[in-house]
């Protein structure tokens, strides 16, 4: 049987990096990933170029049932401790908006950044991880190649999310074995879906694109809202998505920052002979403006003819707008797993479970989740580094 100090299972962004902080101390790691290459999740990222990191990371931008839990290590391994990485290994990179670092070139120079950083440290491939034990001399991890025996476990396997990617949820399974207690782990950054109703409404406006506002469970977001086949995507909705629990209506303000009923009445008191449809495309993408003049039955309708009841209606369809999803797309797309090992029995400055001396949980199967836009990466790293500092 194979003995090493620290098992890492699972080489995606946090085990990957967690063995290079690991190593930094002199440690014998070795990482056993079930799939055939490690950091399959970081190589499609990001639509294939990485959003490594966000420069406004902080722990009010993650979503748990106890925010605070990752000041501490956020704080201690922060954004620019990665771009460092990143500036050393020559890797170009660009700020695309808010405060997301993307790779100018591929994301795949992240991961060889990663394997070059663990170079040291073992690393077994195509071995699936069935269970882990302890007894008196430490954990033993039992595999579908083998037995392996390690004095430290740390617990790298990520979410439920995308089981075609080698999403398992064996960390939850772990966790429970220990006596860890689980938040419910549910889809987040993920598609929602619409009733037959709205779709109605949706498909026909297939590829517009409007800079919405959601306001939802204490969160608020302002970015680009996509009409598709499948109902509303684009990055509003996923963020809002990790909000939105069942049965919730969302209230979608589709022109954040102009009243639109009064937008209306003032063009109807200078030019009162505008169609409804030509005043709103003043406002609103032509496609949408003319559907919503539709829906309301106003197609043809001139400003001068509406009452303000009817021209105040219009503004709560666009600046209020609300519709209730029936659901999420689930694990199948979802970019990440909200909920995860309850952080009350972790410590927030090791990842070490309180209870269990030497069995550590990082990245995403902790119950801490990530808006769009890079932070989950940066949790990843920052965890990451949290556990292997202190091994
Ligand atoms: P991760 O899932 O990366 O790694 C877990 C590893 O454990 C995997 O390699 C898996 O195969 C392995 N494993 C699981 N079960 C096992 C078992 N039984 N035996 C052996 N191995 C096992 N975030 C961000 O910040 N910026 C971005 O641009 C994106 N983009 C993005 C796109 C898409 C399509 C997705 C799905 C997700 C993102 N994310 C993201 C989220 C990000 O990918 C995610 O938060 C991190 O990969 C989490 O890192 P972990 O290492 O915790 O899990």
């Amino acid at each position: 049987m194979d003995q090493v100090d620290i098992a890492i299972l699972g080489a995606g962004a946090a085990g990957l990096f967690c063995a290079g902080s690991a190593l930094a101390q002199g440690c014998r790691v070795l990482i056993l990933e079930h799939s055939r290459k490690p950091g399959e999740k970081i190589r499609i990222s990001g639509g294939g170029r990485c959003n490594f990191t966000n420069l406004s990371t902080s722990w009010d931008r993650f979503l748990s049932q106890n925010r605070r839990f990752a000041a501490s290590a956020l704080a201690r391994y922060r954004p620019e401790d990665f771009v460092e990485l990143v500036d050393r290994a020559g890797i170009a990179w660009h700020e695309k908006t808010q405060g997301q670092l993307f790779c100018d070139g591929k994301a795949t120079q992240i991961i060889d950044m990663l394997m070059h950083r663990m170079r040291g440290a073992g690393l077994r491939l195509e071995t699936g991880i069935e269970d882990v034990g302890r007894d008196a001399d430490g954990f033993v991890i039992a595999t579908n190649a083998g037995q392996v025996r390690a004095r430290h476990v740390v617990v790298a396997t990520g979410g439920k999310s995308i089981p075609k990617m080698g999403a398992t949820g064996i960390g939850y399974a772990i966790a429970r074995k220990f006596g860890l207690r689980l938040v419910e782990p549910r889809a987040g950054l993920v598609p929602l879906t619409f009733a037959e109703q709205d779709l109605n409404l949706c498909r026909p406006l297939a590829g517009v694109s409007v800079e919405a506002e959601i306001r939802h469970g204490g969160a608020r977001f302002r970015d680009a809202l996509l009409f598709t086949h499948r109902g509303l995507s684009g990055p509003v909705i996923l963020q809002i998505s990790s909000y939105w629990q069942p049965g919730e209506v969302l209230e979608i303000d589709l022109r954040p920052g102009i009243d639109i009923a009064t937008a209306l009445m003032e063009t109807r008191s200078r030019t009162g002979r505008t169609a409804v449809a030509s005043a709103l495309s003043q406002h609103l993408p032509e496609r949408l403006a003319q559907s919503i003049a539709a829906e309301s039955g106003l197609a043809n309708a001139r400003l001068a003819d509406q009452p303000n009841d009817v021209l105040q209606a219009l503004g709560r369809r666009i600046n209020r707008w609300r519709l209730r999803p029936v659901g999420t797309e689930g694990y199948r797309t979802a970019e990440v797993t909200l909920g995860g090992v309850d952080t009350r029995d972790l410590d927030a400055k090791t990842m070490q479970a309180r209870d269990v001396p030497g069995l550590y949980f990082i990245g995403e199967c902790v119950d801490v989740t990530g808006w769009l836009g890079g932070y989950n990466f940066q949790w990843a790293w920052a965890s990451a580094h949290a556990a292997g500092q202190s091994l």
